[in-house]
This record gives structure tokens, sequence and C-alpha cells, in this order.
């Protein structure tokens, strides 16, 4: 294990339920370093390159309008194993299925509106984190 970076997303559902600071909390007591954190409004085409890898997925259109409906705030978090970690700390992508604890438990609505977003690689981390930060940004 080593230091590591990792992309989140407190996504468009948790903020317009003013869960932001709560899921915020839960980050630091979690031991994360929160690096960079910014609030924007995604236009559908940002979010649709963002999920460009499920473009062919039914819930594609869904997920686009989701989370380009209303702001969200976007992260670098940093930690031991933080991609892993990250997951671990949000829990499974159906919010009925994440273990009890976990951000999605706690805060996610539906499989489609579950609160956070999470890279599921180093590699995608990385793509992921140059998509919304500048390196000025993450210093
Ligand atoms: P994420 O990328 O947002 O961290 O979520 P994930 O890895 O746990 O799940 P993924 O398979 O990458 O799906 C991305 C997001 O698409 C929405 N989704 N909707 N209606 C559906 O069946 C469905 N399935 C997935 C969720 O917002 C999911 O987080
Ligand atoms: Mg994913």
């Amino acid at each position: 294990m080593s230091i590591e970076r990792t992309f989140a997303i407190i996504k468009p559902d948790a903020v317009e339920k003013n869960l932001a600071g709560k899921i915020v909390a839960h980050i630091e007591g979690a031991g994360f370093r929160i690096v960079s954190i910014k609030k924007l409004h995604m236009t559908t085409a940002i979010a649709g390159g963002f999920y460009a890898e499920h473009s062919a997925r039914g819930f594609f259109g869904e997920l686009v309008a989701f989370m380009s409906r209303s702001p969200c705030f976007v992260m670098c978090l940093e930690s031991e194993d933080a991609v892993k970690k990250w997951r671990d700390t949000m829990g499974a992508t159906n919010p009925a299925n994440a273990a009890d604890g976990t951000i999605r438990k706690l805060f996610g609505g539906s499989v489609g509106e579950n609160a956070t977003h999470g890279s599921d690689s180093a590699e995608s981390a990385a793509r992921e984190l140059a998509y919304f930060f500048a390196g000025l940004e993450l210093l």
C-alpha cells in the first residue's frame, strides 16, 4: 500500500438534499485528506463525456440527465490505498445492497441516484482528476 489519490463526486441528489456537508464530514472521519474540492454544474456534454464508458448502456440517458440536473461537488481525495478505500467507504452501487455505515447506505436514494461517485481504478482516477481539475488545483 502507498499514499494514493482518487476522484470523487458528491452527486446532484445528495447536494439537492443538503447532504454535502454530512458527506464531507464522513469523508474526513474516514481518514481521507481532501486535496481539492469545488462545486460545479455539469452540462449534458460534460456528464456524457465523463460517463462515456457507459454510453451503450440502457441507463445512459437517465444518468446524463441526472448528473447535469443540478450542481455537484467534485473532489480529489488522498489516503493510503485511496481508490479501494473510497469505493469501500461509498458501498455498493445500489444503496439497497450497500453495507451498513457506508455513504450510499446512509445517504443514497436508488441505484441511479446513489449520492457519490468513485473512480474504479488508479488509471480511471488519473483520467477523471484531469477531466475536472487543472494541475495547479492538485498541488
Ligand atoms: P460510479 O461510477 O458513479 O462511482 O458508480 P459505480 O462504479 O458503483 O457504478 P457504475 O456501474 O460505474 O455505474 C455508474 C452510475 O450509473 C448509474 N446507474 N444506474 N439505473 C441503473 O440500473 C443504473 N446502473 C448504474 C449510477 O448512478 C451509477 O453510480
Ligand atoms: Mg463506475
